[in-house]
């Protein structure tokens, strides 16, 4: 039989080879971020505009592909590796920046200078390391999960393999380590799981390999709902083998030889490199039949998700893996009793696998010097909102969430308001928890707020906590699976008063009415109707003075739908007949010089203030119905 780490060492010479050969290229060569953030900020024009210039030069230049950085600000962002290995970041690189960048690559180095962020690796006189631009001040110096992310070619297997990938599970492999080893090295790691819930991952490992039978499923769920949050697209885009040889090591220690990843259809990019990354390492004889010579069999396969965020409820997941409706069930029995098909099943975020190579090859005294006692290791998060450095880091667990506002360069547009944080069924924050909150889940809970998987949005003070209240709340109204009366009507009642009160025709007894509906939606069957009203809770226990000024009429924010009318505010601003024009319900009234808006007809769209924001605006107004 031949041996497992001599059959890995063999691929990791051809792919050191040709990793060197991408590090230190023999020409210069021109990568662009290609991921969804990016593709979203016009990284797609903007390789075409180089890809022409490089071919109308006929160039002595290659060209490539990298993910982000996490700096998303800045996008899109793209990089030039010269002859020496020196790799220098660029952004945001427009169409009309190609000729510069080419001169750059092409040796006229200065032409670029402006768009200039930082040195990846290798040095240059007078431009900073990447790592010390202050986003990354909060970063370990060297990355763990987003190790890769620039640094590698991601729809590349050799890049991987070349920077260490597919080491750990090898020597696993190579070494016979036993299961028990793998699930014991991830519990002394103390590694919980990501999605949310934090429970132990290998405690869940533990769970599926004392089940009953052989036949165990592994599965990852990769459905990422929550607005605000892209963590796991960051993995599966960036590094999308750590995903796979973190699953390959959790089906060793289960005895697993089945698994899913269920992605959410709205990650085209991230279903693509995964399963093409799958492709690749079933060809190299790490995934499939016979893994690297040994006889062990795990099958992957992605499973396209069915575009409902209650989906990523784990029952709901599995139901959905087998063509049935994604309804989530009531528990016992438990996955890892009854899972997929009937059968033990295990279910774990994307991130929490993606964790088990790197604790594997380590050691979890080393994944242990990061984070707290109560939360070990690092965590990516996504940060946005109204702030000035919009982008992802990974966190080690414990970091004052303060000094994270601090890198991502403060709020703009306004005073923090509001930290949202979880997605639809996490928490709405007062600024005065900023201070107290650190990256670390029970830090959320004096709040009663939770931290969530990772999503983190900070809100200024020209937002309404009530029109926020009411979008999330209309959101899980929507998304409630139908099966429990609780949930599908009570989200129903929420979202009907929060309306009422934006609305401008609040009630006294819509407060107590708004408790009454908190207290039943607990006898919910899931998490999705039990945190449903978590958001409403939260804005009556820390924005109550935003709650009781919205039932007197007042909103300074001018975003609560019926207590603002839209006025003309500048009868000779030629952008006005635009506005006119563009009015979808044709609101506005009288001819040019004399125009107004029927304040009956207009559905406070916006969009004439968005063409002509000098010729109309918004003004507040009075509730029309007293208040009882
Ligand atoms: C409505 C709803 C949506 C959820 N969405 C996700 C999701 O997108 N990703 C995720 O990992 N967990 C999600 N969860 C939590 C999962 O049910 C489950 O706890 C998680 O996948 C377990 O993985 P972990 O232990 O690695 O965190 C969701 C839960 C609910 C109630
Ligand atoms: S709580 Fe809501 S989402 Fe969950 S099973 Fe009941 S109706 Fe469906
Ligand atoms: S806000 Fe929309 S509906 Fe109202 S006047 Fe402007 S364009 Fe018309």
């Amino acid at each position: 039989m031949p041996d497992a780490l001599a059959l890995y060492d063999a691929m990791r010479a051809n792919a050191d080879a040709a990793y060197a050969a991408w590090r230190n290229p023999e020409r210069p060569r021109i990568d662009v971020a290609i991921d969804q953030s990016s593709i979203s900020n016009g990284a797609l024009r903007t390789r075409a505009a180089i890809e022409r210039v490089v071919s109308a030069r006929n160039a002595a230049i290659d060209l490539g592909r990298v993910h982000g950085y996490g700096i998303q600000w800045l996008h899109p962002l793209v990089q030039v590796t010269f002859p020496d290995g020196a790799t220098v970041l660029y952004g945001p690189v427009t169409p009309a920046d190609a000729e510069a960048i080419v001169d750059e690559a092409s040796g006229r180095w200065g032409a670029a200078a402006s768009l200039r962020i930082g040195m990846v690796t290798g040095e240059r006189d007078g431009v900073p390391s990447l790592r010390d631009h202050p986003f990354f001040a909060l970063e370990p110096r060297e990355r763990r999960l987003l190790r890769n992310l620039g640094l590698t070619d991601p729809e590349s297997l050799e890049h991987y393999i070349a920077r260490d990938g597919y080491r750990a599970s090898a020597r696993m492999l190579g070494r016979h380590s036993t299961e028990d080893q793998i699930r014991t090295v991830m519990n002394d790691a103390g590694l919980t799981g990501r999605g949310g819930a934090n429970f132990p991952t290998g405690v869940k490992w533990n769970f599926l390999f004392g089940a009953a039978g052989e036949d165990h499923y592994l599965v990852c769920n990769a459905d990422e709902g929550d607005p605000g949050a892209w963590v796991n697209r960051v993995v599966m885009e960036g590094d999308p083998h750590l995903l796979i040889e973190g699953m390959l090591i959790g089906a060793f220690g289960t005895r697993s030889k089945q698994g899913y990843i269920y992605l959410r259809d709205e990650y085209p990019l991230a279903i693509a490199r995964m399963e093409q990354a799958i492709a690749q390492a079933e060809a190299a004889g790490l995934l499939g039949e016979d893994i690297l010579g040994t006889g062990l069999t795990f099958r992957l396969r992605v499973i396209r998700g069915a575009g409902a965020y209650v989906c990523g409820e784990e029952t709901g997941l599995l139901s959905s893996i087998q063509d049935s409706r994604g309804m989530p069930r009531v528990k016992p029995p438990f996955p890892a009793q009854r899972g997929v098909f009937d059968k033990p099943s295990n279910v774990n975020n994307v991130e929490s696998y993606a964790n088990a190579p790197l604790i594997l090859m380590h050691g979890s005294d080393w994944y242990r010097q990061y984070g707290t006692e109560r939360a070990t290791g690092t965590k990516i998060f996504s940060f946005s909102g109204d702030i000035a450095r919009v982008g992802f880091m990974e966190l080690p667990f414990g970091v004052p969430l303060a000094k994270v506002l601090e890198v991502c360069g403060g709020m703009v547009g306004g005073e923090l308001k509001a930290i949202q944080s979880g997605g639809p069924l996490g928490s709405l924050l007062p600024p005065q928890s900023l201070p107290k909150l650190i990256l670390q889940g029970d830090s959320f809970s004096p709040w009663d707020a939770i931290m969530g998987g990772g999503g983190i949005v900070f809100c200024n003070d020209k937002t309404s906590v009530l029109v926020l209240a009411e979008m999330f709340a209309a959101f899980v109204e929507e998304e409630s699976c139908g099966r429990c009366t609780t949930c599908h009507g009570g989200n129903q009642r929420q979202t009907e008063i929060l309306r009422r009160i934006i609305d401008g025709r609040g009630r006294r007894e819509d407060e107590p009415n708004l408790k009454l509906i908190d207290r039943t939606l607990q006898f919910s069957n899931c998490v999705h109707g039990q945190f449903s009203p978590k958001i409403t809770r939260n804005l009556l226990q820390h924005f109550h003075a935003d709650y009781e000024a919205a039932l007197r009429g007042e909103d300074p924010s001018l975003t609560m739908a019926g207590l603002y009318r839209v006025v003309v505010t500048n009868q000779y601003d030629p952008a006005l007949a635009e506005a006119v024009a563009i009015c979808p319900v044709d609101a506005f009234r009288g001819p040019a010089g004399n125009r107004s808006v029927d304040d009956a007809a207009c559905i406070r769209c916006g969009a004439c203030i968005d063409v002509a924001p000098k010729a109309v605006g918004k003004q507040a107004k009075a509730r029309t119905v007293a208040l009882n």
